[in-house]
C-alpha cells in the first residue's frame, strides 16, 4: 500500500506570514527520502494554502508522482490539464469548510463529473473521485469512468467509541468489496492518524492512503522525515496484520 503525503499545511504555516517560508517543494523532497510513494497537494479555488506557483514547481520537482486534489471548477480544471499531473483527485470544496468535509455528490453532478474525467484522462491522468463509503456514490462513480475512488474514512476517524470504529471499519470494507466488483480501484484518506491508520491500512484492495494533517503536526515535533517514516512503518504493521 502506498502512502501519499498531504503537504497543503505546509503552505498553511507559510501563508500565515505571507512570506515563502516553510516551501512545501522542500517539504516535497523531504518526505520523498523519508519514505512517500506520493504527494498530495490540494489546489483550492479560494487559494488558501497551495499557490499556483507550489503546484507548478512540484510538478517538475516530484520524483514519485503528484496527486492534484481539486473541485470540479473550470478554473482549477483548466490548470490541471495544463499540468498534468499522474493523478487528480476530485474533491466537493465549500469556501466556509475548515478541510474537505465530507465526500463528492457523485450522484448529483454524474454529467458534470464524467465530462471532466474524460477530459482529464484525454491527456493520460489518471482520475479518482472522493466519496463516502456509500454504495450509491460507489456506483454513480464507476458511471463517470474515473478509474479511482477515494474513500473518505472522516467517519471511521472521528467514532467515539469502538463500536462505532468497528461500523465503519466494516462500511469502509464493504464499500472496497462493492467498488472492485464494479472495477473500480481504491485510494482512502481523511483523518488518519498514527492511532488509527493500522486497520485501514490491513484492508486488502486498497491501493494508497492520502494523509496531511497527522503527518504535518507530527512533523512541528519530531521532524517531516520521521513523521513520514513513522507513518509508512504502521502502514507496514497494518498490512501484516490485515
Ligand atoms: N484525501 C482527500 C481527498 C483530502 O481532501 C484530504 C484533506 O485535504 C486528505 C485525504 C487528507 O486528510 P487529512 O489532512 O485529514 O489527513
Amino acid at each position: 500500500m502506498r502512502l501519499g503525503v498531504n503537504i497543503d499545511h505546509v503552505a498553511t504555516v507559510r501563508q500565515a506570514r505571507g512570506i515563502d517560508v516553510p516551501d512545501p517543494v522542500a517539504a516535497a523532497a523531504i518526505a520523498e527520502l523519508a519514505g512517500a510513494d506520493g504527494i498530495t497537494v490540494h489546489l483550492r479555488e479560494d487559494r488558501r494554502h497551495i499557490q499556483d506557483r507550489d503546484v507548478r514547481i512540484l510538478r517538475q520537482t516530484i520524483k514519485t508522482k503528484m496527486n492534484l486534489e481539486l473541485a470540479n471548477v473550470p478554473e482549477v480544471v483548466e490548470i490541471a490539464l495544463r499540468l498534468a499531473p499522474e493523478d487528480i483527485c476530485i474533491v466537493p470544496e465549500r469556501r466556509e469548510e475548515v478541510t474537505t468535509e465530507g465526500g463528492l455528490d457523485v450522484v448529483g453532478n454524474r454529467e458534470a463529473l464524467a465530462a471532466t474525467t474524460r477530459r482529464l484522462m484525454e491527456q493520460g491522468i489518471r482520475v479518482s473521485m472522493f466519496i463516502a463509503p456509500q454504495p450509491e456514490q460507489i456506483a454513480a462513480a464507476a458511471e463517470t469512468g474515473a478509474e479511482f475512488i477515494e474513500l473518505h474514512t472522516g467517519r471511521y476517524a472521528e467514532a467515539r467509541d469502538e463500536a462505532e470504529r468497528i461500523n465503519r471499519l466494516t462500511e469502509i470494507r464493504m464499500a472496497v468489496a462493492a467498488a472492485r466488483e464494479l472495477g473500480l480501484r481504491i485510494n482512502a484518506g481523511h483523518g488518519l492518524n498514527y492511532r488509527n491508520v493500522k486497520p485501514v491500512a490491513g484492508i486488502e484492495g486498497i491501493e494508497e492512503l492520502n494523509i496531511g494533517h497527522a503527518i504535518i503536526a507530527r512533523a512541528i515535533m519530531v521532524g517531516l522525515a520521521d513523521a513520514v517514516s513513522e507513518m509508512k512503518g504502521l502502514m507496514m504493521e497494518g498490512m501484516s496484520d490485515g
